[in-house]
């Protein structure tokens, strides 16, 4: 059994708990600080909980022969990115890229992915105050505003969206400055601990008393909930953080109850839009605000994600041409990875375990995956030629990076046609981060760890630090 061909963990924030895999063996741990001590302390519950502990432990510190292969054989992605698609003809211009195929693969996405966008979105701030002024020994002001977003769908009168967006602005740089938008599985108390952070009412994701950010921390990496705040600072990066669970809850119960009520101008179930693109969509929001703030560049706006939230970070930059750059972490399934010939997580899988994500219609393409329209590479390319960069890691199978790696082969036309050079690496393994998709891959497992940040800033170095970012025009795929 330790050594089964997979082995996962993931967090499942509708029981705030940990679920471990290892083989065929699913175990759940609820990690809530009450719960936990009881565990240890009671003769009975350790028959459930010791096991139960060692196959989380054992599946997240990889006790498994899952590997991903640095150089896969895989079939290329289907179908062609510039190939006829749905009865138009093979695209031979930048002109028909732009005008008629990106608007005819947005339509595919909504339409067997990941459901309708809003008709019409808008967003305001409608408070701000200063956190601290001094932040980070005086190298940065920390700053929350309350934003208020519209969607409107159809004739329907748009409906409200309200989240808390934490802005960390570097205080020594001289400006425009860019900015990493980040979505976090945690509410923003957590993601940045300064007492004077807004906490909310009831409690969220990662609360309870810092012990399930404890874990958090100890099975997916130092930083998967606070990305290294200083650093970036230093090198001149604003960071706007939310917690998009704030207006889209990532459970299916309250999550589909906001997504419909979010969408009530939408007439069709089965296309209604799912957690993913409600949450991409929260991106968009931050942009209107920020593009209106002279202190931040708008040809810097780049957006972060992990996982679930790369999933969305790929979505908004292949929906809105204001996003300048993307680093999607181990996005996997319905993000950077391809649906046809994977290995890891399947439409079917997906689409029970997080009914709440995506469209109806994309649990549709079960165990038929070859019947889907379209596939991931072509979200990507529809991302060109703005800078994406893919992160993995090589045990993290589930995400399948291979899938995630012939995803970007398979975009790299695109960006191509656009004459932004592409993937220019020839495995897995050589790193370039000055090239427009980037493909990284480290040891270990999912998770954000020390490993991770340092190639991020070398991507972001390459394509918005101080030396490199000029101001150009928008560029609009
Ligand atoms: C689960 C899910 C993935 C997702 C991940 C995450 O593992 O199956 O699709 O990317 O959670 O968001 O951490």
């Amino acid at each position: 059994m330790l050594f089964a061909k997979t082995a996962s963990c993931r967090f499942l924030p509708t029981t705030r708990g940990f679920e471990a895999t290892l083989g065929t063996v699913t175990v759940h741990l609820a990690l809530n600080p009450g719960k936990l001590a009881m565990a240890f302390m009671s003769a009975k519950n350790q028959f459930v909980f010791v096991p139960a502990m060692l196959l989380l432990v054992t599946g997240c510190i990889q006790l498994t022969l899952a590997w991903t292969d640095l150089t896969p054989d895989r079939p290329v992605a289907t179908p062609a990115v510039l190939g006829s698609f749905e009865g138009a003809g093979e695209v031979t211009s930048i002109t028909s890229w732009r005008e008629e195929r990106v608007p005819q693969l947005r339509d595919a996405f909504q339409a067997h992915v990941y459901g309708y966008l809003p008709d019409f979105s808008s967003a305001s701030v409608i408070d701000r105050r200063v956190v601290a002024d001094r932040f980070l020994d005086g190298r940065a002001v920390l700053e929350e505003l309350t934003i208020e977003a519209l969607a409107q769908f159809g004739d329907a009168p748009p409906a409200k969206a309200t989240f808390r967006l934490l802005l960390a602005t570097p205080s020594k740089q001289p400006g425009p400055l860019p900015v990493i938008l980040m979505e976090t599985f945690c509410r923003n108390h957590t993601t940045i601990p300064h007492p004077d952070v807004s906490r909310p009412a009831t409690g969220g994701g990662c609360d309870g008393d810092g012990v399930i950010n404890m874990a958090m921390t100890y099975i997916f990496g130092r930083y998967i909930a606070t990305p290294p705040l200083e650093e970036m600072v230093d090198r001149g990066f604003a960071l706007a953080t939310f917690y998009p669970g704030d207006y889209v809850p990532d459970n299916s119960g309250a999550g589909i109850a906001a997504l419909k009520q979010l969408s009530a101008g939408h007439q069709d179930d089965a296309t209604r839009w799912g957690a993913i693109a409600a949450w991409g969509w929260g991106f968009s929001r931050v942009i209107d605000v920020l593009e209106m703030d002279n202190r931040f560049d708008p040809n810097g706006m780049v957006l972060y994600g992990h996982s679930r939230y790369g999933k969305s970070a790929l979505l908004s930059a292949a929906f809105d041409g204001r996003v300048d750059g993307v680093i999607s972490h181990q996005s996997g399934a319905g993000g950077g990875s391809l649906s046809r010939n994977k290995a890891g997580e399947t439409v079917g899988a997906i689409t029970s375990s997080y009914p709440h994500w995506f469209s109806t219609q994309y649990a549709e393409y079960s165990e038929r995956e070859s019947d889907l329209p379209v596939d991931q590479h072509q979200l990507l390319a529809m991302i060109a030629p703005r800078p994406v960069l893919l992160g993995n890691a090589r045990r993290d199978v589930w995400s399948d990076p291979e899938g995630s790696f012939m995803a970007a082969l398979g975009a790299d036309p695109a960006y191509e046609l656009l004459g932004a050079g592409g993937l220019a690496q020839l495995t897995l393994k050589d790193f370039l981060p000055s090239a427009e998709l980037v493909f990284h891959i480290r040891p270990g497992t999912h998770g954000v760890t020390e490993d991770d940040w340092p190639a991020f800033f070398e991507f972001l170095e390459a394509h918005f630090g101080r030396q490199q970012f000029t101001a150009t025009s928008d560029q609009t795929p």
